[in-house]
């Protein structure tokens, strides 16, 4: 078992949302439990995917992943464990039609899918996606699962899921995971603050942690600040924004200076927006240097992570094994 299970999709870039909202947590939680956590590629292809990309994706993020921290032996990539899939299809027959209808995650990007590619067709995989989810976090039995606000329904899903499996094997096999937040488990997008900051709303809408200093500034500088404001005086989503990302990128002392200029009603944006691009730069300054370093040796760190996947699948299969006893599926050995 592992205390920790979380993961996150190869689809592109790790931004601010994913690490302030998910990824920093892990890095912190690792000293503390035992942690596993996934770069999971079966997700990736629910939506229309260009699969000459995925590979360096899914290898990519894992460069990432080790830049800001992460330990190599926490580190697994899914399709290295068939188990998540064989999980799933169990755990499908344990999982509620009716439920599954209203996950949100599904209603929007089906949504957005179908706008996007003016075309009807959405995956089936798509809408198991949530079923594969809890399976990705039973097979390890964490208690607790460390991700960003966007999850929580998911997570709701989950423990569903598990519930009804323990209840009609009449055995409490799973514990039922705990959503972990950050500070920040929700940041929003700087060019629409309306939104959460995400790869798949399109570029403007997420900010790299890699990104080069010129275009971060860029982005933080056209951080839109005026929307959402309901009464005077009260702080609109996209400063409230702007302020978290500064506390959380540890700029203590200037975030309680500008926020008592907010206070004051004394607060210039432009001088907001420049504290915030100057924390998330000197903060970001080691993981471009380290992020170099794993790429002069890719093919060994490579090796490590089918190392360590090898090593966090026996995990996944002693669970597979149980579950398989539990259900009446049969199993190699007795
Ligand atoms: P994804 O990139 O969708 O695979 O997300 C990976 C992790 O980042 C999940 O735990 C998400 O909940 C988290 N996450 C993604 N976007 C945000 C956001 N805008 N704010 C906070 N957490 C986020
Ligand atoms: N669905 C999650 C997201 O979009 C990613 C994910 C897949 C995940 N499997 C997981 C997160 C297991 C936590 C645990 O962000």
């Amino acid at each position: 078992m592992k205390d920790i299970l979380s993961a996150i999709q190869p689809t592109g870039d790790m931004h601010f949302g994913n690490y302030f909202g998910a990824v920093k947590n892990w890095v912190d939680l690792q000293d503390k439990y035992s942690c596993a956590f996934g770069v999971v590629d079966y997700h990736a292809i629910t939506m229309p995917t260009n699969y000459q990309k995925l590979r360096n994706n899914t290898w990519e993020l894992i460069f990432n992943l080790l830049a800001v921290g992460v330990n190599a032996e926490n580190l697994f990539i899914q399709s290295l464990i068939p188990e998540h899939t064989e999980l799933s299809w169990i755990l499908s027959c344990f999982s509620s039609y009716g439920q599954m209808t209203r996950m949100t995650q599904f209603k929007d990007k089906s949504a957005k899918s179908k706008e996007e590619t003016k075309d009807s067709f959405i995956s089936a995989g798509l809408f198991n996606y949530p079923i594969l989810q809890s399976a990705d976090i039973l097979l390890y039995r964490p208690k607790f699962v460390p991700v960003g606000k966007d999850q929580e329904q998911h997570l709701e899903l989950t423990r569903n899921i598990a519930q009804r499996f323990n209840s009609l094997v009449g055995k409490e096999y799973f514990r039922l995971p705990e959503i972990l937040f950050t500070e920040t488990p929700k940041i929003r997008s700087t060019a629409n603050p309306e939104i959460k900051m995400s790869k798949s709303a399109g570029e403007k809408h997420y900010i790299s942690v890699f990104a080069e200093e010129s275009r971060l500034r860029k982005q933080i500088r056209s951080a839109v600040t005026d929307t959402g404001r309901t009464n005077d005086g009260d702080m609109s989503q996209g400063v409230k924004n702007l302020f978290e990302l500064l506390k959380a990128s540890g700029q203590t002392e200037a975030y309680k200076s500008l926020l008592q200029d907010f206070e004051n009603s004394s607060l210039k944006y432009v001088d907001l927006k420049d504290a915030v691009a100057d924390g998330l730069l000197k903060m970001t300054r080691a993981f471009i240097e380290k992020r170099k370093e794993i790429a002069a040796n890719k093919k060994n760190v490579k090796n490590q992570i089918k190392q360590s996947s090898w090593e966090i699948r026996k995990i996944a299969q002693e669970t597979i094994k149980n579950v398989k006893d539990l259900t009446g599926l049969i199993n190699v050995r007795f």
